[in-house]
């Protein structure tokens, strides 16, 4: 199971489409702020928004590791489609199968899958950043709605020239003393009324995946757009980022991945002192250590998915897995750049667009530290004072 070789056949051929569909659009995409619709149908037709969506409603039906394997492919060729595919697949169809009713799944789970809706996860709130929990946005029943009112930002997915549903989190309980366990999940339908988008974020890289502030000003909608438990919509959230953190650590792979290749090439390709500078001891190293670097956060990626398909705890090694995998793919686009030298400093050559798209992955899903923190309290058997 551990050595990921038996899925190369299968990742050659995710890769040969990504490289065919994606990767030509790449650079447009970062420049434009943009996906194309056609790249949008590509990754449809190739089944890639529904890979974990069972058959029966259109989906692939993929395991983790595949999953897994096709966002760091999808990554490889572009972080923006990679990022899109990451939140669809781990932040909406998987907490939807999980915890949806046979009615919610039958209606939302086709469109996830074919991409005809994105889906985005409203967790995200000018006062809830780490602090997931502190929730002010507020959902109250009227007859047989819900009232929401509130705002999100820096959610993702929230692609205003497509259809998009949001999971959001909001407060049900207005007892403040019952803290995490007053927050519910709820199903909001971008063309609900009292649904506005705000300002969209002018984000450092993913420059084509559109993230935005969302408005609720008495959005309503039915009381069946309730997802999973009154009040424990905190603890679906959490569960589904833990899925959402392979994902990101799958994404950093396929960007740390893309900046080892074009640094291999340039180091074997770059003339000075008479010599390609990869006869450069210099340069040796850091390819030995970044490509180290990347195997070793690939095996912790794949093996937090194969845990997760085997049906086994896996918080710790999902945090594991984002936390290790986004510092490496940082750390090796840092050095692709410093290889390429004043090369990897212009906007012409992609290196440049990989450390701006990798950083999110040591932020998005929840920071590095927020990662350290829960692998920690999965480690130490200290019980948390209750207050
Ligand atoms: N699975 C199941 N239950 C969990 C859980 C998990 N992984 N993590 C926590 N819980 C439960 C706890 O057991 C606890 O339940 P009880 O009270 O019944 O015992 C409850 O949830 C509260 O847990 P904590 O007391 O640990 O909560 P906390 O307030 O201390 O916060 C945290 C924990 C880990 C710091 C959490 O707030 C966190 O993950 N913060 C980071 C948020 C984050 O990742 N944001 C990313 C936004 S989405 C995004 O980024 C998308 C994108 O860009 C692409």
């Amino acid at each position: 199971m551990l050595d990921y070789i038996v899925y190369e056949d299968f990742r050659a051929e995710v890769r040969a489409k990504a490289e065919e569909t994606i990767a030509p659009h790449a650079a447009a995409i970062d420049a434009d702020d943009h996906i194309p619709e056609g790249v949008m149908a590509d990754v449809s037709k190739a089944g890639w928004f529904g890979a974990t969506a069972p058959v029966e409603y259109g989906g692939l039906g993929w395991d983790t590791v595949r999953y897994a394997i096709m966002v760091e492919e999808a990554s490889r060729a572009s972080g923006s489609v990679g990022v899109m595919l990451a939140v669809q697949g781990s932040l909406m169809i998987y907490p939807l199968e999980k915890y949806g009713t046979d009615k919610q799944i039958k209606e939302y789970m086709p469109q996830f899958a074919s991409g005809e809706v994105m889906g985005s996860f409203g967790l995200t709130e000018p006062s809830a950043g780490s602090d997931a929990g502190n929730t002010k946005t507020t959902a109250v029943l009227d007859g047989d709605e819900w009232v929401i009112n509130g705002q999100k930002c820096f959610i993702t997915n929230t692609k205003r020239d497509w259809p998009t549903v949001n999971f959001a989190t909001v407060r049900t309980d207005p007892d403040k003393a019952k803290g995490v366990h007053g927050v519910s999940s709820i199903i909001v339908p971008s063309d609900a009324p009292g649904f506005n988008y705000g300002r969209k974020e002018n984000k450092m890289g993913l420059r084509g995946s559109d993230t935005s502030e969302i408005f609720f000003e008495d959005c309503r909608v039915p009381k069946e757009n309730l997802l999973g438990e009154l009040n424990e919509g905190f603890k679906l959230f959490m569960v589904a980022l833990d899925a959402g953190r392979i994902s990101i650590g799958a994404m950093a792979l396929g960007l740390g991945q893309a900046a080892l290749e074009l640094a291999v090439k340039h180091a074997e390709t770059r003339v000075q002192f008479g010599k390609p500078i990869g006869t450069k001891q210099a340069i040796q190293f850091k390819i030995a250590e970044m490509a180290t670097k990347i195997r070793a956060a690939r095996f912790l990626v794949y093996s937090a998915g194969a845990l997760k398909d085997a049906g086994r705890p896996y918080t710790k090694e999902a945090a594991m897995a984002k936390y290790y995998a986004s510092q490496v793919g940082r750390e090796v686009a840092y050095d692709a750049i410093q290889i390429h030298g004043g090369l990897g400093y212009d906007k012409s050559y992609p290196v440049e667009r990989i450390y701006r798209d990798v950083k999110l992955d040591e932020i998005g899903e929840g920071t590095s530290e927020i990662q350290k923190v829960v692998i920690a309290r999965n480690i130490l058997n200290i019980q948390k004072k209750k207050k």
